[in-house]
């Protein structure tokens, strides 16, 4: 497929069949996650992948799916054969920007213009959903609204925060977001100042 064709083919589903999901269609799109540029290439992010049913089930809870099932969407995220849990490392940052290579001339660790952590974090999670489009599967992403129950389930250190959960899976027909009624933006360029 033409990679703008791809690009263009890339929503949020929010259904899936029961199909299952090939290991190594999850391993080609996690292995092209880990491609994207990285600041200071510290590459922060972890990635969970959940086949379980019953943590596939807490998840959902954790992300409130009863609210999204009580408003006419399907359980798509319990309902999911794979989930993946990215996560990024604010610490990784600081202690790769302590480096040597890294540090001011006062050796000091320089004042971050922007959470590079998460810029790095969209990073991969933007080259898992393209991978997800080019493996003929479909993703979603749910943020939590339980988050600390998140990361005590999931056994994931202090210092990493799991940023949400992707479904993965065989596209089934879904309920679109009500956010799309927004249409898409285009006034978001700003050529030569804004
Ligand atoms: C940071 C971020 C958080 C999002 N959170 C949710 C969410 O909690 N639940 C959900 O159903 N969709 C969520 N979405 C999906 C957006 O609603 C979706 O990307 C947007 O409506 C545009 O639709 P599209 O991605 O299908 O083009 C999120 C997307 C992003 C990038």
């Amino acid at each position: 497929m033409d990679f703008y064709d791809l690009i263009a083919k890339r929503r949020m589903v929010r259904n899936f069949t029961d199909e299952p999901v090939s290991d190594e269609a999850i391993d080609r799109i996690l292995d092209a996650a880990r491609r994207g540029p990285s600041a200071g290439f510290t590459q922060g992010q972890d990635f969970i992948v959940v086949t379980d049913a019953a943590m596939k089930r807490q998840l959902a809870e954790f992300c409130g799916e009863s609210f999204y099932t009580e408003s006419g969407f399907d359980p798509f995220i319990s309902k999911a054969p794979v989930l993946i849990v990215p996560c990024t490392n604010e610490n990784a940052y600081h202690r790769r920007y302590q480096e040597a290579d890294k540090t001011d001339d006062s050796g000091e660790e320089i004042e971050w213009p922007v959470p590079y952590w998460f810029m790095d974090a969209g990073h991969a999670v933007m080259l898992l959903l393209l991978a997800v489009v080019h493996e003929n599967l479909a993703a979603g992403f749910a943020g939590f609204q339980d988050l600390p129950a998140a990361r005590a389930a999931l056994g994931i250190p202090a210092e990493v925060t799991p940023v949400g959960v992707i479904p993965i899976g065989h596209p089934a027909p879904d309920k679109r977001s009500p956010s799309l009624k927004r249409g898409r933006r285009t006034d978001h360029i700003h050529r030569e100042r804004w």
